[in-house]
């Protein structure tokens, strides 16, 4: 993928992941807020070399930059959303197997452990942002982060990221973000997706 960086379709109907996401939500979510950073981001990269890169380099290298802090947070929020509606499925594994159990069993304790603890990641992250699973070198972690920011921009990779910006639940849950959390993390997420990330993380 190359600018001009353009939204990719969801990958099922836009009722395939209610009731904890809504289909309001999703139309709103991916149609107007997922659509608004790639309509912000691709006159921000036209011109430069940016217009180049694949949008994973285009976050690497506008991370850390304050000049080109709107091309990152519109990059990085183009780029979490991807992953955010792959990482989803109704008829998806709901719990870990393989290494990606063997992982979780190492670094958390247990699948029920590491995900109270990415509950309360994103319960922790102040404002807008994300909470993560990631990989940090050979081992899982939880990380939140801020804005469009996200692991990719740390040298780490991204297995499973929960949007917690308002836009992500207000309607379905309001203030109640760590219910949130835990619905999608119990009934949306396919934790076979999440095997894969891994296994490519890995490599
Ligand atoms: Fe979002």
């Amino acid at each position: 993928m190359a600018a001009p960086f353009e939204l990719p379709a969801l990958p099922y109907d836009d009722t395939a992941l209610a009731p904890v996401i809504g289909q309001q939500t999703v139309q709103l979510h991916h149609g107007k807020h997922h659509q608004t950073y790639f309509d912000k981001l691709n006159p921000l990269v036209d011109g430069t070399e940016m217009a180049e890169m694949s949008l994973e380099d285009v976050i690497r290298h506008s991370a850390g930059k304050a000049d080109l802090a709107g091309v990152f947070n519109n990059a990085g929020q183009a780029w979490n959303h991807i992953l955010y509606w792959d990482q989803f499925s109704s008829a998806g594994a709901r719990e870990a197997s393989g290494k990606l159990g063997e992982m979780i069993e190492r670094d958390f304790g247990s699948f029920g452990e590491m995900k109270d603890k990415l509950v309360a990641t994103g319960a922790g992250v102040f404002g807008s942002g994300w909470a993560w699973l990631a990989l940090d070198g050979n081992k899982l972690i939880t990380m939140g982060t801020s804005g469009g920011d996200n692991p990719l921009a740390h040298g780490k990779v991204a297995l499973c990221g929960i949007d917690v910006w308002e836009h992500a639940y207000y309607l379905d849950y309001q203030n109640r973000r760590p219910d949130h959390i835990r619905a999608v993390l119990d009934q949306l997420v396919n934790w076979s997706f999440v095997g894969e990330k891994l296994a490519e993380g890995l490599g």
